[in-house]
């Protein structure tokens, strides 16, 4: 993965128009070297030092600083202002979004696990889950808990060695989906059936009848990860950091080709 601090490719290369059928992912490495970080750290409210100033290990202190700030970074260089000035506000579930008039209509989500954080960038409603396998997870368990009676007896049928891969698609599509509407895990998961099919985007309706598109992500052999958005009339595009067949190099050609 690409460990230059994102400061310099945006510099290099302005992010590209961002059309309203259009969904830009940025796939960044949080471990980012002393001198970026402490500039990152100077773009951070009062607010959101605190906050980093919390975590317990100096780690996850730093992850933090660096998700946050290469936040701002990213937004800042769509909207063509200084990441410093960017307001943050969060909906009652803790979903944050850009405050006041100069959002001018751009959405966001991310989600980070490990030393990686994935942002989507969209002119509607967006949520992205990444999570690294790393983790033994009780399947049958907690399939039960967040799965309806249709997406477990179709789980029962996977082969067992197909199973961790399984889960994984099915959790990220769900959490992405969650965090696209807002809710995280308070919007019921079982009540999104998205579990168990395979390929491109499919679509959802949440309890509230509006559809939703939700697709898992290629990513490096041991990460798992997924997009939703709002509607059905969307499509995704990689803008840096993703795996060696997906994988865009640090070149404007590459970076913004269709
Ligand atoms: C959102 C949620 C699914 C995230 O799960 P996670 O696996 O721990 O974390 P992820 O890495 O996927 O995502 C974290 C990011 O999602 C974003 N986020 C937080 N809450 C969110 C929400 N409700 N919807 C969408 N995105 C959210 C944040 O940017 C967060 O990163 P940050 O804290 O560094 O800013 C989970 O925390 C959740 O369900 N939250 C809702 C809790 C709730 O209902 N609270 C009620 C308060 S009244």
């Amino acid at each position: 993965m690409n460990r230059q601090p994102l400061r310099l490719l945006l510099s290099a290369v302005p992010v590209p128009a961002l059309s309203a059928g259009e969904i830009h992912l940025w796939l960044v490495d949080l471990d980012q070297p002393p001198k970026p970080l402490s500039e990152l750290a100077a773009t951070l409210t009062r607010d959101e030092q605190e906050r980093a100033a919390r975590f317990r290990f100096p780690e996850h202190q730093a992850r933090f600083i660096a998700g946050r700030g290469l936040l701002r970074e990213l937004l800042g260089a769509y909207l063509d202002r200084p990441a410093v000035t960017l307001r943050f506000g969060q909906g009652s579930h803790g979903k944050p979004y850009l405050a006041g008039e100069d959002a001018a209509g751009l959405h966001f989500n991310l989600a980070h696990s490990g030393h990686r954080a994935l942002y989507a960038v969209a002119r509607r409603e967006v949520g992205v889950d990444l999570e690294k396998m790393d983790r033994q997870v009780d399947d049958p368990a907690i399939i039960d808990r967040i799965c309806g009676l249709r997406e477990q007896a179709a789980f029962q049928i996977i082969p067992q060695e197909q199973r961790h891969n399984a889960f994984f698609a099915c959790w990220t599509r769900k959490e992405a989906i969650a965090k696209a509407l807002g809710s995280g895990f308070s919007c019921g998961l079982q009540t999104l059936d998205v579990c168990f099919w395979k390929g491109e985007q499919t679509q959802v309706r949440d309890p509230a009848g509006r559809e939703w598109g939700v697709v898992n992500l290629p990513l490096d052999h041991g990460w798992a990860g997924a997009l939703a958005a709002a509607g059905a009339d969307w499509r995704y595009r990689f803008l840096l950091g993703f795996t060696e067949s997906c994988r865009l190099s640090f070149h404007a050609s590459c970076l913004f080709a269709d």
